[in-house]
């Protein structure tokens, strides 16, 4: 089978120091992020990108199924830093901003972010991050950060019929199919461009910008924690990462883990 995306034309562009020097490639896995963690654990270097033109046990948050047709782009990130785990957990909004700026510059579109790690388009999901992280006591042996971006193919066409009205594709959107490769390329540079600036001048301003792109602040949602659901205004992402959440007996809560549900008049 013929590949989709061409690996020599993504290694061409790639302007990067260490992210993806190392690109591993392959027509069919259950999950690069399995794949990720399976070689993490046996030394891949920083930067190391594992990347499938389909997955057939896809992974998202919470042990959720990951549909990862061929024609998208799925791939993850074998990063090493030398940060506490509370700092590596935030990982999550540096890929998260990279995608939403790169499908904003490269396609115009109005992208926006959902916390915790999810970007949108008129409302609907493109794309999902999910980060495992390895530890020893309070030492990061390594994180890996999963990505998937529905591209080219129609969701009406392949995904489940539950999903179709919450999840869209770039090909959806734009009425075309895109360059994989320019995508890519792109998307890893932007990634250690963002990753550099968390590493160096630590989260705030990650968290800052990836809150220019969160319309659903200031908007009423609900939240699915591990235990509850919870409705309230969506006032801020705290420096933890957390969302603060203004409770309807006007207590603000903040909810370091759980899933936001924006109200939808689709
Ligand atoms: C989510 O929204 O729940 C996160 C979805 C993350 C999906 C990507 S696709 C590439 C990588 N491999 C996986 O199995 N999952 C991530």
């Amino acid at each position: 089978m013929s590949a989709k995306i061409k690996m020599s034309q993504v290694q061409d562009r790639l302007c990067t120091k260490r992210l993806g020097r190392t690109i591993l490639h392959c027509h069919e896995i259950d999950s690069t992020n399995k794949w990720a963690k399976e070689l993490a654990k046996y030394g891949a270097s920083e930067g190391t990108v594992m990347v499938a033109e389909t997955q057939t046990r896809g992974r998202g948050r919470h042990g959720r199924e990951w549909i990862s047709p061929t024609g998208g782009l799925w791939f993850s990130l074998v990063l090493r830093p030398k940060l506490s785990p509370d700092v590596a957990s935030k990982l999550t909004f540096v890929a998260g901003l990279a995608v939403v700026k790169v499908l904003c510059e490269m396609f115009d579109l109005e992208a926006e972010t959902k916390w915790p790690n999810d970007v949108l388009v008129n409302k609907r999901k493109i794309c999902g991050v999910i980060s495992e992280m390895n530890t020893t006591d309070e030492t990061v042996n390594f994180v890996v950060v999963g990505i998937g971006v529905n591209t080219n193919f129609n969701v009406k066409e392949v995904f489940p019929k539950e999903l179709r009205r919450v999840a869209t594709s770039l090909q959806d959107e734009l009425g075309r199919k895109i360059q994989l490769e320019e995508l890519f390329s792109t998307l890893l540079e932007t990634i250690e461009s963002l990753y550099e600036q968390f590493i160096e001048e630590g989260s705030d301003s990650i968290l800052e910008e990836w809150k220019s792109y969160a319309r659903f602040l200031g908007h009423k949602v609900e939240v699915t924690t591990l235990t509850e659901k919870v409705s309230g205004l969506a006032l801020d992402i705290d420096p933890r990462g957390a969302l603060a959440l203004e409770l309807e007996d006007g207590t603000v809560k903040h909810v370091l883990t759980g899933d936001v549900s924006l109200q939808l008049t689709l």
